[in-house]
């Protein structure tokens, strides 16, 4: 695991994910209620982008064909995928957003 600063705190505001290129991956950063969340930015349904669908009771709901995934565990929570999302360990350093990847 290596630690990544993505993004500074004030560019996901609280009910936005946006997607951030981190060492050859795409990460998604979600701001639900004032806490961050990290999981890979590729539904995997049809490997959709996730950073254009909506933040919804602490999900994410894809904007393709409204799968929805757990923030924190990156599990299933409606169909159509079948498969979870990675997610990844996030803090705050000062008005970074630093997280954890493989
Ligand atoms: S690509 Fe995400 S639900 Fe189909």
């Amino acid at each position: 695991m290596a630690n990544f600063a993505v993004a500074k705190t004030n560019d996901v505001k609280p009910g936005q994910m946006k997607s951030f290129a981190v060492n050859g991956k795409r990460v998604l950063i979600a701001n639900w209620e004032g806490t961050f969340f990290a999981t890979q930015d590729l539904c995997t349904h049809d490997n959709g982008t996730l950073a254009d669908g909506e933040l919804v009771d602490g999900e994410i709901e894809c904007p393709r064909h409204g799968g929805r995934f757990d923030l924190k565990t990156g599990a299933v929570t409606a169909l159509p995928p079948m498969f979870p999302i990675k997610t990844f360990p996030v803090k705050t350093e000062g008005d970074h957003i630093v997280v954890a990847l493989e």
